[in-house]
C-alpha cells in the first residue's frame, strides 16, 4: 500500500533520533479517557500476545487495562478476538523472528474475518527497518504504534473504527511520564510496578536505549503509592522495574534521591516482598547495598547481570566496570546481605572475544557461584555500535561456548537448590503447579520454585515449607503447620 494511503497518522521511527538525550527533566500528566470513548469496545474481545521481557509483560496489563476502561472483554481464543495486538521483542534477533512467524500466522484470521484489528507495538515497532517490512510485507497488520505512546491506544482504535484505515504511529522519542494508567495485573499475588523507563547506557550490543528513549524516573510518591495501594489490595509482592533500577532518581534537578532511598522507604511499606530488575553493577551504590541489608521486606536475591568476566570485552561493551569492580561489588553484597542469591545475564561470543577471554567468564562464574543466569549468544543488532564491529568469533565456536557455560551454569542451579534439603523456607504461594494439581507452587523470598504438598488455603500467602528434595530447577516440599 502506498504512503499516501494511510490516515493522519503516519509517523514512523527513526534510530538516530532515538539515540539523542535531551537535558531538561520530562512532565508527569495523568492519564485521562474520555467518557466519548468508554464505550467504544462494548460487545468486542481483545487479545494481547507479549514477548520478551518484564517491562514488556507490564505494558501489556496497562494496554488491557486501557482496553478493559473502553468496554473491550479479555479473550485468550484468537478466532473470537476483535483486536489482536502483538507486543513485540527486539533484543536478539530469534525474538524478532518469532514475532514475524505469529504475524505471518495470524493472516488467515483476517481472512476469514476482515474486521479483525491486527496491531504490533513494542520495541520491534521502534526499528524503522521492522516497520518498513510490516508495511511492504505483511499489509494484513492495521495498526503498529511504539513504546512511547501505549497511552494513545483509546485514539487510534477510535480512529482505526471510524475510518478504517490503517495507522502507523511511532515516535522516536519518550514524550511524558503518563500516570495512573489503568491495569488489568495478571495475577492477585505478585505485581510489577515501574520505577523507571528508558536507559542511558548504551552497551554497544543492546538495543534498548533506542527503542524504550531516554531514562526517566517516576516520583517516588508516586511509586510507593502504587506499592502502598497494592498492599492494601492483598498483593504480597511487588517487583520494580527498570532497565538501569540503579540509577533511578538520576535525573531529579531538585532532589537528591536514589535507588537507596527508594529501598529503604519502601522497607517501611506493609507488604511482604520488595524484588526488583535489573541492576546494573556501575551503579549499585553503597547505600542501597546498606539498604538490602537490613532484610525486612528487601529480599535475599540479586539479578546482577555482569555480560563477560573479562574486563578488555566489557570495556568495548561500554559495561563501564571491570572484572574486579565486579567482584568488589559481589563481595560487599555477600558480606552485607546473609545468604543472597546472585543471578545474572551473560552474552558469549561478543565480536572478536577470544578463549582466553571467554574463560575469563567462566572462571567468574565459578567465583561468585551464581545459583542461576540467563546465557546468550550475541546477536548484532542494527544500529548499536557493536554491529558495526568486524568479528572474527564463527558461530560453531560462540555455540561451544555456550554449551560450555550452560553446565557451569546448570551446577549453579542445582548447588543453590541443594542448600535447603532439609531446611523451613517461607514460601509465597501462588497457586496449584503447572502440571499437576494436587501440588501447591510459590517461591522462595530467594526466588526458588518449591512445589509442595499443603492445604489449598495456602495460595496467594505466605507458607512455611520443609524441603525435601532438591532438583536442578525446583525444589519439593511439604508444608509445615505451626
Ligand atoms: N545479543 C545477545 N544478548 C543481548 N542482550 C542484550 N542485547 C543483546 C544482544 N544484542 C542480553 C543481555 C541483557 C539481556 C536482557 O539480554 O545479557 O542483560
Ligand atoms: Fe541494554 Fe545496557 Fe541498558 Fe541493560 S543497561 S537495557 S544491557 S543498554
Amino acid at each position: 500500500m502506498a504512503e499516501k494511503d494511510y490516515s493522519k497518522y503516519f509517523k514512523k521511527p527513526n534510530l538516530k533520533e532515538a539515540a539523542k538525550r535531551g537535558k531538561e527533566r520530562v512532565k508527569v500528566i495523568n492519564f485521562d479517557l474520555p467518557e466519548t470513548m468508554e464505550k467504544i469496545g462494548k460487545g468486542k474481545k481483545f487479545l494481547i500476545d507479549t514477548f520478551g521481557c518484564q517491562m514488556n509483560v507490564h505494558d501489556t496489563e496497562v494496554m488491557s487495562g486501557i482496553l478493559q476502561n473502553m468496554g473491550f472483554n479479555h479473550t485468550k481464543n484468537e478466532e473470537e478476538a476483535d483486536i489482536i495486538i502483538l507486543n513485540t521483542c527486539a533484543i536478539r534477533e530469534n525474538a524478532e523472528n518469532k514475532v514475524f512467524g505469529k504475524i505471518g500466522a495470524l493472516k488467515h484470521l483476517k481472512r476469514e474475518n476482515p474486521d479483525l484489528i491486527l496491531g504490533v507495538c513494542g520495541c520491534m515497532s521502534q526499528e524503522e527497518k521492522i516497520v518498513n517490512t510490516l508495511l511492504e510485507k505483511y499489509q494484513h497488520v492495521d495498526l503498529i504504534f511504539g513504546t512511547h505512546n501505549i497511552h494513545r491506544l483509546p485514539e487510534y482504535l477510535r480512529d482505526a473504527y471510524l475510518n478504517k484505515e490503517r495507522i502507523v504511529e511511532v515516535w522516536s522519542q519518550e514524550g511524558d511520564i503518563v500516570e495512573h494508567m489503568p491495569k488489568r495485573r495478571e495475577g492477585s499475588v505478585k505485581a510489577w510496578v515501574n520505577i523507571t523507563y528508558g536507559c542511558d547506557e548504551f552497551c554497544t550490543y543492546c538495543i534498548v536505549p533506542f527503542t524504550r528513549g531516554k531514562e526517566r524516573s517516576r516520583l517516588p510518591k508516586d511509586i510507593i503509592n502504587e506499592v502502598r495501594e497494592l498492599a492494601e489490595l492483598g498483593y504480597k509482592e511487588v517487583t520494580l522495574l527498570g532497565q538501569n533500577v540503579n540509577s533511578y532518581g538520576k535525573d531529579f534537578k531538585d532532589e537528591k534521591y536514589g535507588f537507596g532511598d527508594l529501598l529503604n522507604d519502601l522497607n517501611k511499606v506493609d507488604i511482604p516482598r520488595v524484588r526488583f530488575t535489573t541492576s546494573h553493577p556501575k551503579d549499585f551504590d553503597d547505600k542501597s547495598v546498606a539498604a538490602l541489608g537490613k532484610g525486612g521486606n528487601l529480599v535475599e536475591h540479586i539479578h546482577l547481570p555482569v555480560q563477560s568476566g573479562n574486563t578488555d570485552v566489557l570495556k568495548r561493551m561500554n559495561r563501564k566496570y571491570t572484572r574486579e569492580d565486579y567482584l568488589e561489588l559481589v563481595r560487599k553484597l555477600k558480606e552485607t546481605i546473609p545468604n543472597v542469591s546472585l543471578t545474572t545475564d551473560i552474552i558469549v561470543g561478543f565480536p572478536n572475544e577470544t578463549d582466553e577471554q571467554f574463560e575469563d567468564t567462566l572462571s567468574l562464574v565459578k567465583e561468585v557461584g551464581y545459583e542461576g543466569a540467563f546465557t546468550f549468544i550475541y546477536s548484532p543488532r542494527e544500529g548499536t555500535p557493536a554491529a558495526k564491529m568486524k568479528d572474527n568469533v564463527p558461530m560453531e565456536v560462540k555455540k561451544e561456548r555456550l554449551q560450555r557455560l550452560n553446565k557451569l551454569v546448570n551446577e549453579g542451579y542445582r548447588k543453590g537448590h541443594e542448600q535447603y534439603k532439609g531446611q523451613v523456607v517461607e514460601v509465597l504461594c501462588e497457586g496449584t503447579s503447572k502440571n499437576d494439581d494436587s501440588i501447591l507452587a510459590g517461591y522462595t523470598r530467594t526466588n526458588k520454585l518449591v512445589n509442595f504438598t499443603g492445604d489449598t488455603a495456602a495460595i496467594g500467602n505466605l507458607v512455611k515449607v520443609k524441603v525435601t528434595e532438591a532438583r536442578t530447577w525446583h525444589l519439593l516440599g511439604e508444608q509445615v503447620y505451626e
